[in-house]
Parts: C-alpha cells; sequence; structure tokens
C-alpha cells in the first residue's frame, strides 16, 4: 500500500474558485460543430438543428465558459461568412484542417448555443490573415446595440439583442510555425497591442487574451510571453497557455505525471508575466487563460481512415480516452485548482467529437467519454475556496519528471455549506494508496460524496466507453472513507481518481 498526508487549514487559502476555470472549446474542425453539437437531419435536433442529445450532455458537464470558432481554424476565418441568411453564406476552404467550411452555424447560431447550454462565449478574432480593422468590425457587430454599420446588419439579421461578448481572444497559437499568419514574437506583440486597443474604444468592457506558447517546448517559450507582454501590457488582461499530453512509447509512469508539466509551465508563465509587470512598473497583475488542454494522441494520424481532402465534417482527432486518460485529466484539474490565483480561465479542448469530452455519432447516440467524469464533478464540487494542500506522498520515478508524488491532490472549502472538498488521484499501477488528510481547523465529520473512477472486474487502465457500452467506465462509490478525530482517511485503488466531500455532521 502507498501513502500520502495531506494538510488542510481553512486559513490557508489559494483564493475563491474562479469559475471561469471550468470552461471548454468549440472550434469549426472535425466534427465538433457539424454532427457534434449542430446536426438539423438528427432525431434529437430542435428547431435550431442543435442536437439535443448534446446539449442535454453538455449542460451536465456545464462548462462555464465556451472558447469558439478556433483554434488554428480562426487564423483564416472571415466571420461575414458565418453571419445572415443561411442560403447566402459561402463555402469556404478551411486551410487549416483541410476541411470544407459550409458556414450553416456561424455566429448567431454559436450564441443561441451558448444560451442554451448557459455557458459565456470566449470569441477567439482572426489575427493570422486578418488584423485590426475586422476585430473591430466583429466587435461591433456582436457588442454594439445598434446605429452603425454592423451593429445595423446585425439587427437586420435577424438579431435585434447585442451578443455581449465580454471575453475575447487576440488570435489563436501565432507563435507556431503550422498557424496560417504565423509571426514573431515581436510582430505579434504589436499587432496585439494595437487591436486590443482599439477594440477596447468600442468596448471599454471587454477582456482580452493576448496569445501565449502553444506549449512549454515551443523553442520560443519564455521569449514569446516577453517580448509580447513587454509590446501589449496594457491592451490586455490575460496571457493564454496550451498544453496537450499523451502516452509516448510506453512511458506510462511520465504520463501520469503530466500534471508536473503544466504546474511547471503555469509558474514560468506567472514569473515571466510578472517580471513584465516589474520592469515596466506596471500595476495590474496579468493572469492566465489556459484556454486549450488536455489528453491527445498527437503522435497519431490525425485524419481517419478514408478521409478526403476538402471534406466536410470529416472525422478529426476523434480520441477515445481510456481510464488512464481520466486520471491525467483528473491530475491535470487539480494544476489548474492549485495555480486558480492566477490561472483564472480554462477551456479544455474540445467539446465533442475533436479530443472531445463527448462524443456523438451522426444521426446516432451521444454519451460522455471517461475524460468528462472529473471534468463534471470537478466543475459541480469545487466551490467556495481554493486550500492550499501542504502534502508529502510516497514517490515513484517517471523518465521525464524525475520523482512524481503517487498521490496528487487538490482540495476546496465552502464556508456557506461547510464542506471540505478533496479532488485525488492515485498513479499507482499496481498499489493502492491510503491518503490521510488532516482536517483539524475545520468543523466538519460526515462522509458526503465518496466516488471514484478506476478499472472494475473485467476492465483494464485501456478501457473505454463506447458506441454500445457508453457507461462502461463511470464514477462508483467508493467504500474506503472514514474521518475520525479531524482526519480524513481514503484509500484509493491503483489507478484512480476520486472526489470525497466531508462535511459538519
Ligand atoms: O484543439 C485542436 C488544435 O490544437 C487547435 O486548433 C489549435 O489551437 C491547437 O494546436
Amino acid at each position: 500500500m502507498r501513502t500520502a498526508k495531506l494538510t488542510l487549514d481553512p486559513g490557508f487559502t489559494v483564493g475563491p474558485v474562479p469559475r471561469r476555470l471550468f470552461g471548454s472549446f468549440v472550434e469549426h474542425m472535425g466534427r465538433c460543430v457539424y454532427t457534434g453539437i449542430f446536426e438539423p437531419e438528427h432525431p434529437s435536433a430542435d428547431e435550431n438543428g442543435f442536437r439535443t442529445d448534446v446539449l442535454e450532455l453538455t449542460k451536465e458537464l456545464g462548462p462555464t465558459v465556451v472558447r469558439y470558432p478556433g483554434g488554428n481554424f480562426v487564423s483564416g476565418f472571415e466571420w461575414e461568412d458565418s453571419v445572415g441568411p443561411r442560403e447566402e453564406r459561402p463555402r469556404r476552404l478551411d486551410r487549416a484542417w483541410r476541411s470544407t467550411e459550409t458556414n450553416q452555424f456561424g455566429l448567431a447560431e454559436f450564441d443561441a448555443w451558448a444560451r442554451a447550454v448557459d455557458t459565456e462565449p470566449m470569441m477567439a478574432v482572426n489575427l493570422g490573415t486578418r488584423g485590426l480593422q475586422d476585430a473591430c468590425n466583429l466587435l461591433e457587430y456582436s457588442n454594439i446595440a445598434s446605429g452603425s454599420k454592423y451593429s445595423d446588419l446585425r439587427v437586420a439579421h435577424g438579431s435585434k439583442d447585442p451578443f455581449g461578448i465580454k471575453l475575447w481572444c487576440l488570435g489563436n497559437e501565432l507563435d507556431g510555425p503550422w498557424q496560417t499568419g504565423h509571426k514573431t514574437a515581436a510582430e505579434y506583440g504589436r499587432l496585439a497591442h494595437e487591436t486590443g486597443m482599439a477594440m477596447r474604444s468600442i468596448d471599454p468592457d471587454i477582456e482580452l487574451v493576448a496569445v501565449g506558447s502553444s506549449s512549454r517546448s515551443m523553442p520560443t517559450f519564455g521569449a514569446w510571453e516577453s517580448t509580447v507582454l513587454e509590446l501589449s501590457y496594457d491592451a490586455v488582461d490575460y496571457v493564454s497557455l496550451h498544453a496537450y499530453y499523451e502516452e509516448k512509447d510506453g512511458d506510462v509512469a511520465s504520463f501520469l505525471g503530466s500534471a508536473v508539466d503544466m504546474d511547471l509551465f503555469i509558474e514560468q508563465v506567472v514569473a515571466t508575466a510578472d517580471a513584465v509587470r516589474a520592469r515596466g512598473k506596471h500595476s495590474k497583475k496579468i493572469n492566465l487563460s489556459f484556454d486549450e488542454w488536455n489528453v491527445w494522441y498527437q503522435s497519431r494520424p490525425h485524419h481517419a481512415p478514408g478521409v478526403q481532402p476538402w471534406d466536410v465534417a470529416p472525422r478529426v482527432i476523434e480520441d477515445e480516452y481510456s481510464i488512464t486518460d481520466a486520471v491525467v485529466v483528473g491530475t491535470l484539474l487539480n494544476s489548474l485548482l492549485r495555480h486558480s490565483d492566477r490561472v483564472t480561465i480554462g477551456a479544455q479542448a474540445q467539446l465533442v467529437n475533436v479530443i472531445g469530452l463527448l462524443r456523438s455519432e451522426p444521426g446516432g447516440d451521444a454519451w460522455k467519454q471517461t475524460i468528462a467524469h472529473p471534468f463534471e464533478q470537478v466543475r459541480r464540487l469545487a466551490t467556495g475556496e481554493v486550500l492550499r494542500v501542504a502534502a508529502t506522498s510516497d514517490k515513484y520515478e517517471s523518465d521525464k519528471y524525475g520523482d512524481v508524488d503517487v498521490v496528487d491532490a487538490s482540495a476546496t472549502w465552502d464556508e456557506e455549506t461547510s464542506t471540505v472538498s478533496l479532488f485525488l488521484a492515485n498513479r499507482d499501477l499496481a498499489d493502492s494508496a491510503k491518503v490521510d488528510v488532516s482536517l483539524r481547523g475545520f468543523d466538519v465529520s460526515k462522509v458526503v460524496t465518496a466516488k471514484v473512477l478506476a478499472a472494475t472486474e473485467g476492465q483494464d487502465r485501456h478501457t473505454t466507453n463506447l458506441e454500445g457500452a457508453h457507461d462502461a467506465v463511470g464514477l462508483r462509490p467508493l467504500q474506503d472513507v472514514t474521518v475520525a478525530d479531524g482526519v480524513a482517511t481514503v484509500v484509493l485503488p491503483p489507478l484512480s481518481w476520486a472526489v470525497v466531500q466531508v462535511a459538519k455532521a
């Protein structure tokens, strides 16, 4: 049996849980939009063409913000194509994913869908092939009530009320050579500044996200953030981070330690942003928007067999997630929570089919992938204040990250309901882990929730939720939880993710 000890104290907090931390992402990519959230021919479709089966599952997950419309897609997107009468909208070649965009789902449809699932939209502008003027036109179309060219155009298109979008991304992954309109940090920093300032003059209430590094392993990582923020500090509120993890060459030990990389990535971006703040004598702090993160098997072919260039809604990166992947996603959520004083926006990528929390088949079923479970539980149960977790855990060795804690944890304290919530992962493939949690400063002694995601009989760490076996992997009751003398003791099965809540008796 492996062991870990956690100490929590109500006076020892990171800060309030930022609700925007539990976002997701809908890109015009593969089948995320078409046959994902939108499929007018589907038996469950409503009058807007939205799949209500996917809509209901999305509501259960409850992403608090949804980033749209890309991703790499946005760097070639001409937003005017996606508004107005549907029959007049052009079909366009999407160079990013070499598919055909029909524009049958566009800005008004996204606004209506976001309202239907009760999420906050986070819109990205195209700073790849376009620039300041188009970003301003889109903002005017979206947020100005009426009385100007683009606001009146929106009204003429049937959307009387403005969309009122507060969160805007100034482009996407422009540090990446794969990005249409790839730029140097100096080119991008200047453009972000000019565009941000111009957008703010139209709507001073918006919040702006500058493009950060596409991963910690980018050769420009660090220098990119530094230069971009030097040039755009006053114009922006956040800098973005993107990270995808996968099990490569059978190295499951490193894969399970992915949150070590995420922790480091966040801490290094915070250090860089704060150094720019100090050098520039700025009073405001730049916060972090981790607006693409997930497990993604990037080393596998991106397109499914048979997909042809310029297909409509092809099968692209439809990764099927296992129990191992769900445990890693649980630890990535822990990393975000641990750093939630500075990471105040998060967007898991993506919502459906494309490295999705959800899967849906054209004309068929929709279901939750394994990774949806930790996402949903943390979104629901992480409330109140994030607690600092003083942890000592047994370790294991990994090639990429050296010694890694066997038990990974985050915790929240909700004073209103007198509830401590613990989010725990056991990274050991073979052994259970006994976790002692000192809760002495809290008046809590009753276990109100104890659920675990782990392999059950007949399953192994590779088990996934498939069509015909939607609920093979899910949450089961966790029996081994006790509380005595201010200490909660939890026994986690091998390779598992769990949520435990202890409340006032
Ligand atoms: O989420 C899939 C892709 O990953 C996005 O389009 C891009 O921004 C990132 O590289």
